[in-house]
Order: structure tokens, then C-alpha cells, then sequence
């Protein structure tokens, strides 16, 4: 399959930063972590592989800017291009020795996004997608599943790090979805789930109080894989809201309905 300039560029930034998580991992143990907050790490691993992404792709496009997860905003000189980063998507995964962690990288063009890469170095599967030309997972291209009806899905989800008592209105979610679909899955890397819901491992997939770092490239790859992402009210204001439902076009409608009912006793 022959990429684009600029996927290659993105390719070339999230394997680098792959094979340097990959290295962390075989040694987890001797990592430096710190909290950032509750349940929410980082480890020098992810701001090893960040700084990799970083060098990569200033150099590979000069001048366009960033938005990382540890190293925040870095403004860029054009004014038209912004890349999204996280370096480690999963990082409690990671630390506790689970596979499924990714590295997840969009860029937009003028506030749209227009490429994407998720790379998930543990299984060596990468994920890419450019605004209008379809996604990919390795050089076979996606399409999200067909399945129709709720009652036959998987649908995956995150599970918010609220604090005790603040847990309320996602066990309504919770149980509302639970009452109506075949399985719920919880991966751990948003950015690994919205790939599984363009390669149709996962009929669809809903989380909040997400950053955008975590979802731009998924939500591009859903896309280019002719399936529907929107925010937990139907708008699109994904990154903004850190709100996301996807799936196909009836899944998604099914989802996002069953997530914004009140309390059912079931
Ligand atoms: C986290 C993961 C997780 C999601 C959290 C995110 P991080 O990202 O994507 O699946 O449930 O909300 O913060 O911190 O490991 O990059
Ligand atoms: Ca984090
Ligand atoms: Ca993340
Ligand atoms: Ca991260």
C-alpha cells in the first residue's frame, strides 16, 4: 500500500515512539511514575516516547503546532496545522503490564482533522487514515461492522475516574447499555477502542471526560471506515466536550439513545 508523505512522516513518529515504549515495557519495573491526579499516571516512558513523536515530526513538518498530552501547547508558526499527540495512550495498562496501550497521533487542518495514525506496538498493528482516503489497519483496508441490531453487539466503553460518590450518572449509562447488548468491554486505550470500532472488533464504543489528544485520530478512523462518531449529545463537538458515541449509522443511533436515558430499574 503506498502512503502519503504525509502519513509517513506520522507512521515514522508513532513506530519510533513505539519501539521506545516497547523497550519500557520488557522493564516496567525500573520506570520513575508520578500521579497526576487520581488514577492518572505518567511515567518516564510516556515522556520518552512524547519527546521522540515531538523531534519527528517538527522535523518532518516545520512550523506546524501541538497539542500533547504531558508537554501541552506548542504553537506553531503557519497558524493552519495542528497536531494532536498522546505518546502513550493506556499508560495504566502499560504499568501494570497489559498489551493494549497505543500511541495516537492526528493532525488537523484548519480545526478539521485530516490524518491519523494509532499504532499499538505490543500486537505491532497500526492503524491510519487520511480524510477521504479510507483507513487502514496495516495495509488491509476497514469498514465497521454491519450488525443492526443493539441486541447483537459489543459495544466497548471507559470508565471515568470520578472519585467516590461521583460515580452516579455513568452506573445509569452503564446499566441502561447493559440491559440492551450481547457484551460490554473495557480495553483500557480510547484510542485502541475507536480503532476496534473501525475494524469491527467493537459494533461501538461510548466514554466521557476525555481530552482531545485521546480521540482525534480514532474519530477520523471510525469515519474513513463509514461508521458515525458524535458527542453524548449528537453534536460534534467531541473534542471540546471530551464526550464520545460510535459505532455504524444504527448502532450509533441506538447507542447514544440507550447512554441518554434516564435511570431504568432492570
Ligand atoms: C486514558 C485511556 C483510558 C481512558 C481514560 C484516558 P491515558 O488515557 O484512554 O482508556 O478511559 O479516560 O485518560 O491517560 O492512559 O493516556
Ligand atoms: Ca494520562
Ligand atoms: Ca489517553
Ligand atoms: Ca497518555
Amino acid at each position: 500500500m503506498a502512503r502519503s508523505a504525509l502519513l509517513n512522516v506520522m507512521v515514522q513518529a508513532a513506530m519510533k515512539a513505539g519501539r521506545s515504549l516497547s523497550r519500557d515495557f520488557g522493564e516496567v519495573q525500573n520506570l520513575q511514575v508520578s500521579m497526576k491526579g487520581p488514577g492518572d499516571y505518567v511515567s518516564q516512558a510516556d515522556r520518552k516516547a512524547e519527546e521522540i513523536i515531538f523531534q519527528e515530526l517538527s522535523k518532518g513538518r516545520p512550523g506546524y503546532g501541538f497539542l500533547m498530552e504531558e508537554r501541552g501547547v506548542v504553537e506553531g508558526d503557519d497558524g493552519q496545522h495542528r497536531w494532536l499527540v498522546d505518546p502513550l495512550d493506556g499508560t495504566t495498562n502499560f504499568l501494570h503490564g497489559l498489551p493494549m496501550f497505543s500511541v495516537s497521533i492526528a493532525l488537523e487542518r484548519q480545526g478539521q482533522i485530516v490524518a491519523a495514525v494509532i499504532y499499538n506496538p505490543a500486537m505491532d498493528e497500526l492503524y491510519t487514515a487520511e480524510r477521504g482516503g479510507g483507513a487502514f489497519l496495516n495495509d488491509r483496508r476497514l469498514r465497521v461492522a454491519g450488525r443492526r441490531a443493539l441486541s447483537d453487539t459489543v459495544i466497548g466503553t471507559g470508565v471515568p475516574h470520578l472519585g467516590r460518590g461521583h460515580h452516579g450518572k455513568y452506573l445509569v449509562e452503564l446499566r441502561n447499555v447493559m440491559a440492551e447488548v450481547s457484551g460490554i468491554r473495557r480495553y483500557g486505550s480510547v484510542a485502541l477502542d475507536l480503532a476496534y470500532v473501525a475494524a469491527g472488533r467493537l459494533d461501538g464504543f461510548w466514554e466521557a471526560g476525555l481530552s482531545a489528544w485521546d480521540i482525534a485520530a480514532g474519530i477520523l478512523l471510525v469515519r474513513e471506515a463509514g461508521g458515525f462518531a458524535s458527542d453524548l449529545e449528537g453534536g460534534q463537538d467531541m473534542l471540546e466536550t471530551g464526550g464520545i458515541c460510535a459505532g455504524n449509522e444504527l448502532i450509533h443511533r441506538a447507542l447514544l439513545k440507550t447512554v441518554r436515558l434516564p435511570y431504568q430499574p432492570s
